[in-house]
């Protein structure tokens, strides 16, 4: 018998009621309004029938147990709807306040996944019972998306686990744990191999405890590991908001801190109390901006990206069997492990065997690490290794189906690879370089089928980063690129496609954003600010530190090579304030960055000591403390980095405003709290008009490099906002 849309009630005749989660209308369960008016009417008639029902048993009938607030409604949330909001939460906690209180006991069946809002229903049930389904977890990842667990997450969580444990393990990171892990951090009671073994768990449990309440609502009850007040836990709580500050390095992150508070003043309060105040902090996140930036980038485009947008469409999706990975250097030894993660044979081919084999050396020391940390079993490291077979002859090559090349950065070696290897692998073979700053077209003249030839940019350290960039040459036919992208789905990464041009898209926008710390420099700015600016912003690397990685020779060659393009054109080359800064650091100073012992920063062992103590005595003395605003500093970072990715859309760089924000906030390290690049002007006070303004100030004061380009002028006459 069905009473509510999205929740099934059945009662069998011993008197266990089962809700079953079923939204008929969308593929999860989520936390919408159906849910909410739902959850009231069961809520209700729970209460009503009392006396009959001997135990509730809440479990889902989609793949996941319960998706979590529906975000597509917390995105649209606008300050003012904030009582609205507070009401709806408030409405939603009571109803499952009143299932936790009923005096029966309420068993979570969970069949699959049960994040966020998923987990706060599993949390007000008396028992937890998790199916140890594949690629299912368990957790409160809400801070991940700028926004704090307000389903009573925070309110139970400090319940069930006290203060520290429920911020350290569950809250803070947002970590989302496989059932067996969620076990051991004590988020679920049971877990279970199979559905059937779930009922009969659940039922078990109703059986013993007929009476069943929640720890917390027992007599005598205390938070475990004593309330903030305990002296233990007061010694310690103090060290959390400077840990937070860490993390964070005053960038505007305000969930993490809103949690924290929540935490900490509901472990004084009474439950009920505790609860609201978690609403209010809810709430608050909720209407504000970078909640909204987070989850467009993080959830919204990131599902569109990896969902397919920017993949031609007519190809039927294929997988790749078995791959040749040439080069077995620091990119080649990632990549032909991440391939052999998802389960591809790979041939990883070398000069020598002697170097094929120190390749797959690198795959043995991630799973060695990887086994300690108790991430794998020997069963599957040994399964991993005798997929990949390190080798120096072409010949082994036979049969691959994709190729992805990573020899040296070298135009004429690149090609002469390719010409060993193309009647070697199958004849219709995907045809990769992961070069990465070298034309894909020209690359592509190299080969037999350009049509087949296209680029896969992967970042380092392959094994953590999850990005692809994905470039189309302007001979790649839809085949391959629809064939590059569905490897890098098999491969669990993100790809972005972007069309062939200088340093594609990550690596051209990130260049914006490091010449521009380095021209700090060349103006006086203590480079001490510089870093801290970066830091501030948001950006999770040091700009000065970065630009000695890449060796101040890089942007000079770049920059040669550009001025020639342009030059021959017949544009105009004008330089960069950083130009003069790199040339005195090469030519005056002799200090060319890391690969050559010293650079921005000294180096003691090829390691980072401090910042170089010349800059003060060689750039710009004149510059009177706080001349230049420290704001300025920061959005200096972010706008010519935003600014750019509005150029790269504009020329057809980039195709998607997905893409553009995806890719910079996965590829380039663009500060998680903005949604991306693109989603950085949406957000911006005032929106795109706003940002306009604000460039042109900037534009004054800096040079025309913050200059507007004629699509963001557009969106901000318009009022319209950069969407897909
Ligand atoms: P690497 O110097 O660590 O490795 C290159 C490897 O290619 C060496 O092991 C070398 O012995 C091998 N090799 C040279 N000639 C070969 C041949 N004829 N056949 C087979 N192997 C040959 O270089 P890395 O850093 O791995 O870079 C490789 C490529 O990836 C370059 O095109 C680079 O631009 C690109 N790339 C590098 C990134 C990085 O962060 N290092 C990031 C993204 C792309």
């Amino acid at each position: 018998m069905t009473n509510s849309n999205t929740i099934r009630w059945t009662q069998d005749d011993t008197g266990v009621v089962t809700l079953t989660l079923d939204d008929p209308n969308q593929s999860a369960n989520t936390m919408n309004r159906d849910f909410q008016t739902s959850l009231a009417t069961v809520a209700d008639r729970l209460a009503a029938g009392k006396e009959a029902i001997r135990g509730v048993v809440i479990t889902s009938a989609k793949k996941t147990f319960f998706a979590g607030g529906d975000l597509r409604e917390l995105i649209a949330i606008r300050p003012e709807d904030a009582e609205t909001a507070f009401a709806a939460i408030e409405a939603v906690k009571r109803d499952l306040r009143r299932i936790e209180t009923l005096g029966v006991p309420v068993v979570a069946a969970i069949n699959g996944s049960a994040l966020g809002g998923g987990y706060e229903i599993a949390l007000a049930c008396h028992h937890r019972v998790a199916l140890d389904a594949k690629g299912s977890k368990i957790g409160l990842p809400e801070v991940t998306l700028g926004l704090l667990p307000g389903g009573g997450g925070v309110t139970r969580t400090v319940r069930l686990l006290g203060v520290t444990d429920a911020l350290l393990k569950v809250l803070v990171q947002g970590t989302q744990y496989p059932p067996r892990a969620a076990l051991d951090a004590g988020l679920v009671h049971e877990v279970v191999d199979t559905p059937e073994e779930l009922l009969e768990k659940a039922r078990s449990f109703i059986d013993a405890h007929p009476e069943s309440r929640q720890p917390w609502d027992a007599e005598g009850y205390r938070i475990p590991g004593g309330a903030p007040s305990h002296p233990k836990l007061a010694a310690n709580l103090p060290a959390f908001p400077a840990t937070l500050r860490k993390q964070t390095a005053g960038a505007p992150y305000p969930a993490p801190r809103a949690v924290l508070a929540a935490a900490v003043e509901g472990a004084l309060l009474d439950f009920e109390t505790a609860s609201t105040v978690e609403s209010r902090y809810f709430v608050g996140l909720a209407t504000g901006q970078t909640a909204k930036n987070m989850i467009q980038g993080f959830f919204f485009d990131l599902q569109a990206v990896n969902a397919g947008r920017s993949r031609p469409s007519g190809p039927e999706p294929r997988t790749v069997r078995k791959v040749a990975v040439l080069g077995a250097g620091m990119m080649g030894a990632g990549i032909a492990y991440a391939c052999a993660r998802a389960g591809i044979e790979v041939v990883l081919k070398d000069v020598s065997a002697d170097n094929a084999r120190k390749g797959k050396a690198y795959a043995e020391g991630l799973l060695a690490k990887a086994l300690a940390k108790g991430r794998t079993t020997e069963r599957k490291r040994d399964e991993l290794l005798a997929r990949i077979t390190p080798t120096a002859d072409v010949a082994d090559l036979a049969g691959c189906d994709a190729v992805i090349e990573a020899v040296f950065e070298d135009p004429a070696l690149k090609h002469q690879v390719f010409q060993e290897v193309q009647h070697v692998v199958a004849p219709d073979a995907l045809l990769c370089s992961n070069t990465s700053t070298l034309p894909i077209t020209l690359l592509a003249e190299g080969v037999e089928r350009p049509d087949g030839f296209v680029g896969l940019h992967f970042f380092s350290p392959v094994d953590k980063m999850p990005l692809v960039e994905i470039i189309k040459g302007e001979r790649t036919g839809d085949e391959a690129l629809a064939r590059a992208f569905d490897l890098v789905r098999q491969i669990r990464k993100t790809p972005i496609v972007v069309n062939d041009s200088r340093g594609f898209f990550t690596s051209r926008v990130i260049g914006r954003f490091i010449t521009e710390g380095v021209a700090m420099v060349g103006e006086g700015v203590p480079a001490a600010s510089v870093e801290q600016a970066a830091a501030q912003a948001g950006y999770p690397a040091k700009v000065l530190s970065l630009m000695d990685e890449l060796t101040l020779t890089l942007p000079r060659r770049i920059r040669e090579e550009t001025r020639r393009a342009t030059e021959a054109a017949g544009g105009t080359w004008t330089p960069h304030p950083a130009d003069a800064v790199i040339d005195r650091m090469v030519e005056e100073f002799g200090r060319p960055g890391r690969s050559g012992g010293a650079g921005f920063y000294d180096y003691v062992d090829g390691r980072r000591a401090g910042l170089w103590a010349g800059l003060a005595e060689h750039f710009g003395k004149d510059l009177a403390p706080g001349e230049i605003p420290f704001e300025d500093l920061k959005e200096r970072m972010l706008f010519v980095e935003a600014l750019d990715t509005v150029r790269c859309l504009e020329e057809g760089v980039l195709t998607s405003v997905a893409d553009a924000n995806v890719g910079s906030l996965l590829g380039i390290g663009f500060p998680g709290w903005t949604g991306g690049a693109l989603q950085y002007i949406n957000g911006y006070e005032g929106g795109p008009a706003g940002f306009v303004a604000r460039a042109e100030e900037l534009r004054a004061a800096y040079g025309e490099r913050f200059a507007p380009s004629p699509l963001l002028r557009e969106k901000a006459e318009k009022g319209e906002l950069f969407r897909d």
